[in-house]
Parts: structure tokens; C-alpha cells; sequence
């Protein structure tokens, strides 16, 4: 039996959705949620993904903004676009591009965003409170993730999730959503990485597998359990002079072969890549509310 197969699109699209009608009634009250978007260097991997962001925002009426930054620019050049960022009132939500280029402490960059302006989650403010379970910002893709696994009716309840990846934009925030006593979450959640050595005894175990390790193909057939929902989170781009473009995406799981175990599963692209841009404008839209009292 072949899984079901779960598209991030139409979840993407109920989103979109609601994030139109919450348009309605900020722009009534003359508020358009506006995103900044900031990229430093040419990553050209950067430069489609901020591309991508500045389209969904310009399609959905919200306003936007990429700041391009040459690669040469200084950790405190880039400190100062933040605070100028931090204080335009026009400006609802910051999001800076990682990787920044290597002279730089991204750390410190985004310790400089405004907290009620992190729309990414990355603030430290908003982490602690995402820990505690508390009121934030939660970072756009496990934030999607989530929304895949409410809007397919899969339940985590009591349910084991295993993490393939620690990585604050995505392992950790979703380990740390799924642990909470919440609709949507309350699930046992182990998290391997690149110290647990052999994944497979963690992976075997799982209900919901949530790969997220940035490698390609690293989970394969024999490492999943029957039934088990498998979300892929990996976007890794392989070389294939086939293609005009000469390489292809994809994902941490070895689709063609988990499909025949898992019972549903997320391919790569069309999966939870939809699912990061909608909630980064969900995210914006909400700091816009924050922000205007609307
Ligand atoms: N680079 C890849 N994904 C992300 C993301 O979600 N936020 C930021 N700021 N940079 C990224």
C-alpha cells in the first residue's frame, strides 16, 4: 500500500485564506502589514527563497521590501539597517536571510530585531517563550508543520514524535511545540542529531517522523515504522545536469522507496515548502495586528 501523499498547497491555500479576511480588517483601519526582508551577499539558494517571500507578499496585498546588502557589509552596518528597521513605524516585520556571510554573527543580528518585529521567532525573547509556552512568534516552518499535521487530521496526542535535526529554525522550535500540553501537540518527542550515532532504534520507534537534517535521502525505508506520518522538512539541492537549471531539490527522505511503509508522507517540493511563505505572512499579518491595536 502506498501512503497517502500530503501537498502543502491546499493548507497553504485555507491559510491564505484567513490571512485575507484579517487583510479586510486591517486595511479598513488603514493598516497594511508590511514585511522587510533583508539579504546579505548572493547566495543564489538566498536569493530565490527571498524572491519567493517578496512575491507571496506582493500576490496577497501585503506590503514588502527586500533590502539588498553587498556581501562586504559589516556586522555593524547590518546592525544599524536593523535599528532603523526596528524604529520605522511602517515596518511590522523584520526578517533577516540566513546564512549571513561568515564575518558576521547571526546571533547578534538577530539579538538586535525587535522581539514584537520577529516575525521568524528567532529572538531569543521569542524562543524563551515558545519554552515556556507562552504568547510568540513561532518560526514560520515548524509552524507549518504543525498546520500540515492539524489541517490532515493526523494527531500527535499521546503520540511518539521523532526530530531528525536540532537546528533552531526548525528541529528545535518543533520539538519544543510538539512537548507542549496543547491541541496539536502533546506528544512524546524524541530529537536525534548528529550526536545520537545510529538513528534507525530512534527512528524505527516512530509515530510521526519529522526529518529535518538538511542531508539528503538520509531516511530510508528500513528506518521507518509501518503507518508512521512521515514530514520531510529537507530542501537539498543535488546536481542533475538533466535539468536545465543542472541541479533538483530534494528532500531528507528517500521518497520513492518510504512511500510503500509510511502511511502518509510529505514530498519534496509541494510539501511543506508552501507551508513556510504562508506562515511567515500569517506571522506578519498577527504583528501587524500587535502593532496597530487593530
Ligand atoms: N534561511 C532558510 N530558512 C530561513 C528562515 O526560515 N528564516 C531565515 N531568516 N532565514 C532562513
Amino acid at each position: 500500500m502506498s501512503a497517502t501523499i500530503i501537498e502543502g498547497k491546499p493548507v497553504a491555500d485555507s491559510i491564505y485564506r484567513e490571512i485575507t479576511n484579517d487583510l479586510i480588517t486591517l486595511k479598513a483601519g488603514g493598516c497594511t502589514p508590511h514585511l522587510t526582508v533583508v539579504l546579505v551577499g548572493d547566495d543564489p539558494a538566498s536569493q530565490v527563497y527571498v524572491g519567493m517571500k517578496q512575491k507571496a507578499c506582493e500576490k496577497y496585498g501585503l506590503g514588502s521590501e527586500t533590502i539588498l546588502l553587498p556581501g562586504t557589509t559589516t556586522e555593524n552596518e547590518l546592525l544599524q539597517v536593523v535599528d532603523k528597521l526596528n524604529h520605522r513605524p511602517d515596518v511590522h516585520g523584520i526578517l533577516v536571510q540566513l546564512p549571513v556571510p561568515k564575518h558576521i554573527s547571526a546571533k547578534k543580528v538577530i539579538d538586535a530585531i525587535s522581539p514584537e518585529k520577529d516575525v521568524d521567532g528567532l529572538h531569543p525573547i521569542n524562543r524563551g517563550r515558545l519554552a515556556v509556552g507562552d504568547e510568540c512568534f513561532i518560526p514560520c516552518t515548524p509552524a507549518g508543520v504543525q498546520q500540515l499535521l492539524l489541517f490532515n487530521n493526523i494527531k500527535t496526542e499521546g503520540k511518539h514524535v521523532v526530530v531528525v535535526g536540532r537546528s533552531s529554525l526548525v528541529g528545535l522550535p518543533f520539538a519544543l511545540m510538539m512537548m507542549q500540553k496543547k491541541a496539536g501537540a502533546n506528544a512524546t518527542v524524541t530529537v536525534c542529531h548528529t550526536g545520537s550515532g545510529d538513528l534507525k532504534p530512534y527512528t524505527k520507534e516512530a509515530d510521526i517522523l519529522v526529518a529535518a537534517a538538511g542531508r539528503a535521502g538520509i531516511i530510508t525505508a528500513d528506518m521507518v515504522k509501518p503507518g508512521c506520518v512521515v514530514i520531510d522538512v529537507g530542501t537539498n539541492r543535488v546536481d542533475d545536469p538533466s535539468v536545465p537549471r543542472g541541479y533538483r531539490l530534494t528532500g531528507d527522505v528517500d521518497f520513492e522507496n518510504v512511500k510503500n511503509v509510511a502511511g502518509a508522507i510529505s514530498p519534496v517540493p509541494g510539501g511543506v515548502g508552501p507551508m513556510t511563505i504562508v506562515m511567515l505572512l500569517k506571522n506578519t499579518v498577527k504583528a501587524a495586528r500587535q502593532q496597530s491595536g487593530l
